[in-house]
């Protein structure tokens, strides 16, 4: 398969699925600023990026560029600093976060799949600092309410972590029969 796998990544998580799912499907992990140049001459091209506010970055671009190539195949790999689903952190949570990007009327058949990525506060952009610090006393509102779920969540996020793990990549590469 002719495959490539374009990545929009601020601190590096995406970026490390995308190198991920490259090897595994033989071809190029490249920034999303290079679809249109590399993105034609393939069957398939596979975004890889991070939520932000529950909206998946790049996703207007890659639409556009999905719109303009009926004929080839398309997936995403959506990242995010929420645990993979659990009890706590439901599997429809993340499909309604990742339908705001790729609404299910539009986008039925797309392949995807959510992996954990990490949260490192100190590479983010300072606008990305302000807004997470507001995220972050909304999240201690909640903790002070008795939320368990976001008092793990804002002492992951407050800490930082990696959570980057190949094996998360496995429902997509099922979905796309590699
Ligand atoms: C402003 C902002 C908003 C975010 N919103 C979400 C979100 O809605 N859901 C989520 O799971 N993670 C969210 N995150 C966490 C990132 O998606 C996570 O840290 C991801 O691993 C970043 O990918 P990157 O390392 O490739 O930049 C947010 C991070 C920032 C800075």
């Amino acid at each position: 398969m002719n495959a490539l796998v374009v990545y929009c990544s601020q601190t590096g998580s995406a970026r490390t699925y995308a190198v991920w799912l490259a090897e595994d499907l033989g071809c190029d992990a490249v920034t999303l600023d290079q679809l249109d140049a590399k993105g034609p001459a393939c069957d398939l091209v596979v975004l890889c990026s991070w939520f932000h506010a529950a909206s998946i970055k790049g996703a207007k671009r890659f639409r556009a560029y999905m719109g303009a190539h009926p004929n080839q195949r398309f997936a995403v790999v959506a990242v995010g600093a929420n645990p993979m689903p659990c009890a706590d952190w439901p599997a429809a949570e993340k499909e309604e976060a990742f339908r705001h990007s790729f609404p299910a009327d539009s986008y039925p058949d797309l392949p995807w799949c959510y992996c954990q990525g990490g949260f490192h506060f100190e590479k983010l952009s300072a606008i990305d600092k302000i807004a997470m610090r507001i995220y972050f006393a909304m999240l201690q509102k909640e903790v002070d309410k008795g939320s368990k779920r976001d008092a793990v969540a804002l002492r992951m996020m407050r800490e930082g972590f990696d959570g980057c793990n190949r094996a998360y990549l496995e429902p997509l590469k099922e979905q796309l029969g590699i």
